[in-house]
């Protein structure tokens, strides 16, 4: 079973679905496989909206300088510089799309405040911005003749050159990609899907702790593909939580978006004390990382499970037009943010590092792209700055399709089907409980020895556990038939592996990566 394109995309955010559609537009055919539903994806739950110089007294110089700051001296000045100021052209082409970016009454954009900003300069939809963004896309895609998106396609594992060589007892004289291999996942059968160019854009890998503002998708999966082709990752020691998810017992972490506090929202301890100004001159609105650890501090010193996020100066008219998805969330836990705190936890909610890139997207093996959440550029550095990240894809995406539309000049078009996928025979065992008990465990090794705040001791136990969780899946992985659990925890472990070693290797603290 195979199928033969100009180029895959793997991934429908908003980084595979911009790029999918600006390669198309080149003239290039395009299969967009996904693994859920087309709308599922990280993207769809932005809330807070995406940073750009809009505003005349704003400068591309204030952005580059905020988001330098943010990365605590790990940016590539020339990915920042090249990054901020082109996001203005791409978000016009977002509007031009339909995406309805809110307004004042004079017709200016109402720019939200997010921590580390010097500026207002958050684009936004309300606190719905990804849908907003994610509808306009895909009924773009929709209208293209080029674009073929499949849903509940999940792609496995890259074919290379070089894989298919060692095959065939040879060596391949230059690698390059050539495809990837993908699971049906309604009918379990997987194919080969033949193209001269692959786009990783699975976003990122929050999955890996037990509690996450991201939604299941994000297990890590572009990461981990291509750590198993020998393509370069980097930086993954630097996981952003979120300082403010809302707190449940249920372990659902709804973001409760930092634009809240952009509109004047203060943090309390459960003595009812604001803290933030005690932990940074930016009080409230210092950078996220800063924000996660002076209440991962605060709940130790209480011993109560979160802080509260206060909110009750504003007009509920206000709160409810402005937040009206937080607003629904608080109510459906019997929360009145008018009225009541709002009980908040730090969250895992991005992650910074991923596969090696430059700004055009292209990474270290030929043919093979890497966009969105899931790649590494160089802005975001050791700590991404609040809502650099749709900006990110929208700007490379860009970049990427035309490098893509270039290589696709300049290689022969792949011609003959590559090798079909050889299964395991077992299935539906009584194993199938290790894949629960696995998972279960590997994001509660993830959550209490490789979170917020680090310790070498602590790292060095979450490297033994990982690496027996490692050996039981990789055992498991080739005596079974291949199904999305399976293949995500796989993926989960590795990035997680990638996360750990990492760490280990950055003996200072820096960023996100806090070690004591
Ligand atoms: P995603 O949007 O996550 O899309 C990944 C896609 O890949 C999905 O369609 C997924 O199903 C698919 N996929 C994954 N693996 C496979 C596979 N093996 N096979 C097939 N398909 C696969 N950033 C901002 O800049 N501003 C914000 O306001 C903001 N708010 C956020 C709020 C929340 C709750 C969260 C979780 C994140 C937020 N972020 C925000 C971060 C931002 O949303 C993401 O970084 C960004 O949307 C990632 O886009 P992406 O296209 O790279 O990946
Ligand atoms: C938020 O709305 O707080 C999330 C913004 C982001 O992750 O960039």
């Amino acid at each position: 079973m195979g199928s033969i394109v100009d180029v895959v995309v793997v991934g429908s955010g908003i980084a595979g679905l911009s790029l999918a559609l600006k390669v198309a537009k080149g003239g290039a055919s395009v299969m967009l496989i996904t693994k859920k539903t087309q709308a599922e994806s990280n993207t769809n739950y932005a809330q807070g909206g995406i940073a750009c110089v809009m505003a005349p007294v704003d400068a591309f110089a204030s952005h580059i300088e905020d988001t330098l700051r943010a990365g605590d001296g790990l940016c590539d000045l020339a990915v920042v510089s090249a990054i901020i100021e082109e996001g203005p052209g791409r978000v016009q082409e977002l509007a031009e799309m339909g995406v309805s970016f809110s307004q004042e009454k004079s017709g200016s954009w109402d720019l939200g405040q997010e921590g580390g900003h010097t500026h207002r300069r958050i684009l936004h939809v309300k606190d719905m911005t990804g849908r907003a963004i994610e509808e306009a896309l895909l009924n773009a895609i929709a209208a293209h003749p080029n674009i073929t998106l499949r849903e509940h396609v999940l792609a496995i594992d890259l074919i290379t050159a070089s894989k298919l060589a060692r095959r065939q007892k040879q060596a391949a004289a230059k690698d390059n990609v050539v495809g990837l291999y993908a699971l049906r996942v309604h009918t379990g059968k997987v194919e080969t899907i033949t193209a001269s160019a692959v786009v990783l854009a699975t976003g990122g890998s929050g999955q890996a702790y037990l509690y996450t503002t991201n939604p299941d998708i994000a297990t890590g999966d572009g990461v981990a593909m291509a750590a198993r082709a020998g393509v370069p990752v980097r930086g993954m020691e630097f996981v952003q939580f979120h300082p403010t998810a809302l707190y449940t017992l249920t372990g659902e972490r709804f973001l409760i978006s930092e634009a809240v506090r952009g509109e004047g929202a203060i943090l309390r301890n459960t003595a009812g004390a604001a803290f933030m100004e005690a932990y940074h001159p930016q009080g409230d609105l210092a950078p996220r990382d800063t924000v996660a650890r002076a209440i991962d501090s605060e709940m130790k010193e209480s011993g109560s499970p979160h802080v509260w996020l206060d909110l009750t100066h504003k007009p509920e008219a206000f709160i409810r037009e402005r937040f009206p998805t937080i607003w629904q969330a608080c109510e459906r836990h019997g929360i009145n943010p008018a009225k009541d705190y709002i009980p908040v936890v730090p969250a895992a909610h991005y992650q910074c590092g991923g596969v090696e890139t430059n700004i055009d997207a292209e990474t270290a093996l030929p043919g093979l792209y890497a966009c969105g959440e899931v790649a590494s550029t160089g802005l975001h550095g050791g700590n991404r700055l609040a809502s650099n990240s749709l900006l990110e894809a929208v700007v490379v995406a860009h970049r990427g399709a035309a490098s893509i539309l270039n290589y696709l000049n300049h290689v022969k078009p792949v011609k003959a089907s590559t090798p079909l996928w050889v299964d395991g025979e077992a299935q539906d065992s009584d194993e199938r409980v290790v894949l629960s008990h696995n998972w279960e465990e590997l994001r509660r090794v993830m959550w209490n020895y490789v979170g917020i705040v680090r310790t070498q001791k602590r790292l060095e136990r979450a490297k033994t556990r990982l690496a027996m969780l490692q050996q039981e899946i990789n055992d498991y992985y080739w005596n079974f038939k291949v199904e999305p659990e399976l293949i995500e925890l796989r993926n989960l472990i590795l990035v997680s592996s990638l996360i750990v070693e990492a760490a280990l290797a950055r003996k200072e603290s820096c960023g996100l990566h806090y070690i004591v």
